[in-house]
């Protein structure tokens, strides 16, 4: 039985280049999105153009009941996950008093409990086909605790703790697990048009979703632990290690 990556959240933006980037490398895949999100035109691109096997499902996976469902449904086709990548996940950009509690419990089960949960359901297929890996998709949101993104950079930094921790764990068995930490990319229209809007110099860290793949999985590869996409986004994490906190608190406060 050869050993499939699975890829949620992979209808569109960086879920779908990392989806292309794994089929030009010949690997199999599943992908997981929302119902008629394109998924199944998307299989069809990538098994006529790759010549990989490619099984895709439709489905909300901020439900327990769909993420036992999808395991269930790869037990039964026979398909091994080798490579999972928990790339799913709800963005936001507002101030909490806003925000209604319905999104953001869902965006905390989509951002942080399907991941951990699929970890843990497919623990065994990664034994059985190492080395194998899981990569988690946080954010540079993980690190700034910045306004307007609490609950998302608090769903992020769960994903950066919880993947450095498991990392540990998980080594003796040959299983990698990484952590990618995207600043900006241009994904959704409204997030294009939000990025064209920015100063230069933040303008400039933008990444295409393209790029930001090609580079994530070279280094998830190569077993890197935390991967920063982007030499502008690595310039921004070494200023944050030097710039002291009471000067980034009031550059971060203008945010509101
Ligand atoms: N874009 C950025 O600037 C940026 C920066 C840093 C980190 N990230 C992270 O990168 C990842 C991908 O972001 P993106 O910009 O590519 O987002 P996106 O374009 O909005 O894509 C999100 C993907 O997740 C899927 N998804 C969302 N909720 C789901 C649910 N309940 N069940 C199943 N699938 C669900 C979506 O499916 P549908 O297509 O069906 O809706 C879509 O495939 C996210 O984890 C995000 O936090 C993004």
């Amino acid at each position: 039985m050869k050993g499939y990556t699975l890829i949620t959240g992979a209808s569109q933006g960086f879920g779908r280049a990392l989806a292309i980037e794994h089929a030009k490398k010949s690997m199999n895949l599943v992908l997981v999105a929302l119902p008629n999100s394109g998924l199944e035109q998307l299989s069809d691109f990538l098994t006529s153009n790759f010549r990989i096997d490619v099984s895709f499902f439709e489905m909300d996976l901020s439900s327990k009941k769909n993420c036992l469902r999808l395991y269930i449904e790869m037990k039964r086709k026979g398909i091994s996950i080798k490579y999972l990548i928990n790339n799913a996940g709800m963005l936001s950009n507002g101030l909490f008093e806003d925000m209604t509690e319905d999104y953001f419990l869902t965006q905390i089960k989509v951002n942080v409990a399907t991941p951990t949960l699929l970890t843990k359901l497919f623990l065994d297929d990664f034994k059985t086909n190492v080395p194998s890996g899981i990569l988690n998709v946080s954010s540079m949101a993980s690190f700034f605790h910045l306004p307007r993104k609490q609950v998302y950079g608090g769903t992020k930094a769960y994903l950066l703790s919880f993947s450095k921790s498991l990392r540990k764990e998980l080594k003796r068995y040959g299983i990698s697990v990484s952590i990618v930490c995207p600043g900006g990319m241009n994904t959704t229209s409204k997030l294009c048009l939000q990025n064209r809007k920015l100063n230069h110099v933040s303008r400039s860290s933008i990444l295409n979703p393209e790029e930001a793949a090609r580079i994530t999985l070279n280094d998830f590869f190569k077993g890197k632990e935390v991967i920063i996409p982007g030499a502008m986004n690595k310039i921004f994490m070494f200023l944050d290690s030097i710039i002291p906190a009471f000067i980034k608190n009031r550059l971060t406060a203008n945010v509101v």
